[in-house]
């Protein structure tokens, strides 16, 4: 009898972990892959700017796992609202966890929760459709806006800021969304890191994109990009000769212009009703490689403030959680006896969709060495169960119909492969007409 097993999350670690599972097992094996959303492929679909249409292709590579006929996708399903732990336990022979991390890490400055001091989390939320943000929360109504944080999701939101709505218009921004980019007010964007060039987490082809925007100038300040000491590894080496190829050239007077700032960190968020500025302090590293205030303060005009300075998992119920480290404690992915994780969740938000599959591997090896020759006991039927519960699964079959509406809206719309349907209404409406 095969050995039955739920990935919970159909993320990149989620469809890797279903792969493994049916790639590496000697012994026949079924997976299930339940899911929150009616749609697979967590950030590939609600996280990868919507531009990288190149890297967005990995979906191709997921779908086939999904299509795998050991492989099941039940979309809508809640682990916390439809199914418990206990419920899994009873109805598989063991449980990967891959949840990701949804939510925000926070600045804890004073005014963070201003109106117009929005989390990276949310406004990628937004871009990309995800049916938890509406796509009327956001208006560009501010002149200057900053992000702070120097990584890849900062270069992402950037890039989606300095861009025309024209330029978006083939990819799969909301409509809704498309305009609001289109009745964009930015003229600036600051992006802010607390550290130097050197110690920036982009990566060198996302950075040189931005020297390629054709509606923006980046400008750097010739004092912020100079870099004492010197055995960078190669990447940090090409970030630091680009950062200052662009100090020593001048603006072209391009409509919107993107200022990448070093060494000042976020220390108020000011405003009465509503973000109005933005307090950086000038820093330094301390000599035990700290960052720390010089008391040299400035003031920038901003009207909203993106706070991009990274993701968090969150606890799952029932389920062990550190808080010190924020992700599932775990042994090679074991958590306790049939219990794995994987992905973001096993340890932490950084690295590319490919670092899961190793990842996933690991966990996979540590599951079949643990339950080698287990499958085959008595389980209960989780179909049974999310009916009794009133929970209707969405089927791969009727994810499908959500990606064949979406490719008929870009039709209509005269736009590029598909649009995104926002809102679960529309999405179950595209495929439970
Ligand atoms: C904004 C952004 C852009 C990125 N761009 C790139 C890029 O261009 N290239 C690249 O290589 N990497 C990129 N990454 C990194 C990449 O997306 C991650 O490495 C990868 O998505 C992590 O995979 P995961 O499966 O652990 O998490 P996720 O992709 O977040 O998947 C988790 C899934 O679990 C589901 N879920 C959550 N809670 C529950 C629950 N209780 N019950 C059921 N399901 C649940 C979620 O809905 C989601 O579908 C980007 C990351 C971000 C944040
Ligand atoms: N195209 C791509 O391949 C792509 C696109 C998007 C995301 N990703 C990946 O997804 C992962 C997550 O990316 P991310 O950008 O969210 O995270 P990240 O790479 O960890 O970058 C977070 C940034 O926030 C800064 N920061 C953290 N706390 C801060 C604070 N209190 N004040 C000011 N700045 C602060 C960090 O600076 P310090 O370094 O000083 O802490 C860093 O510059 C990364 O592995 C990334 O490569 C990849």
């Amino acid at each position: 009898m095969a050995l039955r097993v739920a990935v919970i999350g159909s993320g990149p670690a989620g469809i890797y972990t279903a792969e493994a599972l049916v790639k590496q097992s000697g012994e026949a094996v079924e997976v299930d892959v339940l899911e929150r959303l009616p749609t697979p492929y967590g950030l590939v679909r609600y996280g990868v700017a919507p531009d990288h249409t190149s890297i967005k292709s990995i979906a191709g590579y997921l779908r086939r796992v999904l299509e795998l006929p050991q492989v099941r996708f039940l979309g809508g399903v809640t682990l916390g609202e439809h199914l418990s732990v206990a419920d899994l336990l009873a109805c598989y022979d063991a449980v990967v966890y891959a949840t990701g991390a949804m939510v925000d890490r926070r600045l804890g400055i004073p005014g963070e929760d201003l109106p117009g001091s929005v989390a990276a989390t949310d406004f990628v939320n937004w871009y990309c459709g995800h049916p938890d943000v509406d796509p009327s929360r956001f208006t560009l109504d501010s002149s200057e806006v900053a992000v702070i944080g120097v990584g890849n999701v900062a270069v992402d939101v950037v890039r989606v800021l300095a861009k025309t709505a024209e330029e978006l218009s083939a990819t799969d921004v909301p409509h809704d969304v498309l305009e609001r980019l289109g009745d964009s007010q930015v003229k600036a964007i600051h992006m802010i890191g607390r550290r130097g060039p050197e110690h920036a987490k982009f990566t060198l082809k996302e950075l040189r994109e931005l020297g390629a925007l054709a509606n923006a100038d980046v400008c750097v300040r010739p004092d912020e990009a100079v870099v004492l000491g010197g055995d960078f590894p190669r990447q940090v080496r090409g970030n630091i000769e680009v950062l200052q190829s662009w100090a020593s050239r001048e603006p072209a007077g391009r409509p919107r212009r993107l200022d990448v700032r070093f060494w000042l960190r976020p220390v108020e968020i000011l405003g009465a009703d509503r973000v109005e500025g933005l307090k950086l302090e000038r820093t330094r590293l301390s000599d035990e490689g700290r960052v720390v205030g010089t008391g040299e303060y400035e003031t920038l005009p901003v009207g909203m403030v993106l706070r991009s300075v990274g993701y968090q998992s969150v606890p799952l119920p029932g389920v062990p959680f550190s808080e010190a480290s924020m992700t599932v404690p775990n042994e090679a992915g074991r958590v306790r006896e049939r219990e794995y994780v994987a992905g973001w969740l096993k340890r932490g938000p950084t690295g590319v969709i490919g670092t899961n599959k190793s990842d996933a591997a690991e966990t996979v090896r540590t599951l079949l060495s643990d339950l080698a020759g287990a499958g085959g006991g008595p389980l209960a039927s989780v179909d049974a169960l999310l009916a009794e519960r009133g929970a209707h699964p969405v089927t791969y079959a009727e994810w499908l119909a959500i990606e064949t509406a979406e490719a008929e809206l870009a039709k209509t719309l005269g736009r590029g492969e598909r649009v995104k349907l926002v809102g679960l209404e529309a999405m179950l409406r595209a495929c439970r007409p």
